[in-house]
């Protein structure tokens, strides 16, 4: 068995990336975190890797003509860090073939519901736990996946539950969430370090 040598890409404020940098250390996932790039110059990300001494690069797609030439740029950056697997920790952008191709069933996203509930473009952040407290739902959770060219589609990995309660908003169920997040991430790629994944068409098979 050989540690998964990672590349993460991130938008936001980076508390997933920080739950596997500490398993990490703790020797709980064996992994390397080679490089992180985030798509905002503003990310907490970028700090989180800072403050672990993890490389790091922030890159606009505003600075490339098209999805597939920013992806290429990626792609290319993740070669020169020797990424093996790749973690979407936090990152809202569509990925093109042109990175999902080479990374075939070695990206996994994270995302803060039961898919396929409240998944699909534009549910991220507060609107994915408005929504389901609005539908009334007596359970949420956390779903990680591999990625495929929709948004949240490819097969299931891992999924937890959490329960709604009396009085929740949208800000104290995303807490519960996130905190079942931070686990069960780390987790999920333990298994593909332990080489104990095996992938049938959408059924993801973990042996024993
Ligand atoms: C998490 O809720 C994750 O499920 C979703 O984006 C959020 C990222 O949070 N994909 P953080 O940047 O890891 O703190």
């Amino acid at each position: 068995m050989k540690r998964l040598q990672l590349g993460v890409l991130a938008s936001g404020r980076g508390s997933n990336f920080e739950a596997i940098l500490r398993h990490i250390e703790a020797g709980k996932l064996w992994a390397d975190v080679r490089v992180l790039v985030s798509s905002r110059k503003t990310a907490g990300a970028l700090e989180v890797a800072g403050a672990y001494g993890i490389p790091a690069l922030a890159v606009s797609r505003k600075d490339f003509p098209t999805d597939e030439a920013f992806d290429e740029n990626l792609l290319e950056i993740f070669q020169k860090h020797h990424v093996d697997f790749l973690i979407l920790a936090g990152y809202l952008r569509l990925l093109t073939p042109v990175l999902i191709h080479p990374f075939k069933n070695k990206i996994l996203n994270i995302h803060p519901a039961l898919l396929p509930s409240f998944g699909g473009k534009g549910m991220y952040g507060p609107r994915v736990h408005e929504a389901v407290l609005e539908y009334g739902c007596r359970v949420s959770g956390v779903t990680v996946h591999l990625v495929d060219e929709s948004y949240d589609s490819g097969p299931i990995v891992a999924q937890r539950c959490v329960p709604v309660e009396n009085g929740d908003t949208p800000d104290t169920l995303a807490a519960r969430v996130l905190e079942q997040e931070h686990k069960i991430f780390p987790e999920a790629l333990q298994l593909f370090a332990e080489e104990r994944i095996a992938i049938k068409g959408r059924r993801v098979y973990i042996q024993a």
